[in-house]
């Protein structure tokens, strides 16, 4: 199967690192025009240089908080106003959180995973959602198995993402008359540095932990970037064109090891 992405112009969200980067380096290997967002700008300008080095298309590189009305505005507008369309929305960037549990949480926590991993999306969406009308292109959601596991903790970032994953599901019945696709690919553990950000594991600390961690995934090791990346350009490709309203998850089948204990750091 083929994947032609030179018409297409794609935004990445959270592009600056981890699965994002993934995703970005794989679209701009299909020849895609793209716009990556991230706080961190040294990493997000190294990602739109190791892109432009695909196929020479220079991305777009925008620094922005989308945990902020000012970021997300920002985001939606040099967007369109660089390149005058969106093709594919790729909503990724999120962060995790190191409250668990119900008794320990803190409200300031709380709110804060909520406005970057929901509010943060819904709002972009809903800015960008009259251009991909206009285009006729489709939304992929990077959600977490979690958002259907039911352990104990993780509590407020595994809500935001089962409020992703419903998103997912009532927009586009709501976008579906209007031609536009929206799905969520759901990640098990993937090597980025999404969980040394959440623990503080040094590089070495964490390699342990993922040694560790692979005997719990049936499949035996943690999904890559890449793993990620190829399912959403899968879902984003017109070789999707009917796939909507879908939650694909890319996991080992770790959901399945049900644990009641808190998924990541139980013994
Ligand atoms: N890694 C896993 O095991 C795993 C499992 C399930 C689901 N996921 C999901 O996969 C997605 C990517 O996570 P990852 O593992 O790649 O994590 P990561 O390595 O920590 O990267 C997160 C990305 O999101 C960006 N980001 C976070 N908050 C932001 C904000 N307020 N404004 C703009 N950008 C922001 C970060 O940008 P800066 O670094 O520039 O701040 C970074 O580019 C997330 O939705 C996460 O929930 C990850």
């Amino acid at each position: 199967m083929d994947y032609d992405f030179s018409n297409k112009v794609v935004l990445v969200t959270g592009a600056s690192v981890g699965i994002g980067e993934s995703i970005a380096l794989l679209f701009a290997k299909l020849g895609a025009k793209l716009s990556l967002v991230g706080r961190n700008e040294a990493n997000l300008r190294a990602v739109a240089a190791e892109c432009e080095k695909q196929k020479g298309v220079k991305p777009l590189a925008i620094v922005a908080d989308l945990g902020t009305n000012e970021g997300v505005e920002k985001t939606a507008k040099d967007t369109l106003d660089h390149f005058g369309r969106l093709d594919i929305l790729i909503n990724n960037a999120a962060i995790g959180v190191s409250t668990w549990l119900l008794h320990e949480t803190d409200m300031q926590v709380f709110d804060d995973v909520f406005r970057i991993n929901v509010r943060g999306v819904y709002y972009l969406t809903k800015l960008l959602a009259p251009a991909l009308v206009e285009t006729k292109g489709n939304i992929v959601n990077i959600s977490s198995i979690v958002a259907t596991m039911v352990s104990v903790g993780s509590l407020p970032y595994s809500m935001t993402k089962a409020a992703l994953d419903h998103f997912t599901r009532l927009i586009s019945l709501e976008l579906a008359p209007k031609g536009v696709r929206v799905n969520t690919v759901s990640p098990g553990v993937t090597v980025s540095e999404f969980v040394k950000r959440i623990t503080g594991f040094t590089e070495e600390q964490y390699k342990e932990w993922l040694i560790k961690f692979s005997k719990k995934i049936p499949m035996g090791e943690p999904c890559t970037g890449d793993d990620i990346a190829r399912m959403v350009v899968h879902i984003a490709s017109d070789h999707s064109r009917l796939v909507t309203g879908t939650v694909v998850e890319v996991d080992g089948a770790y959901k399945f090891n049900g644990s009641t204990q808190t998924p990541l750091f139980d013994e």
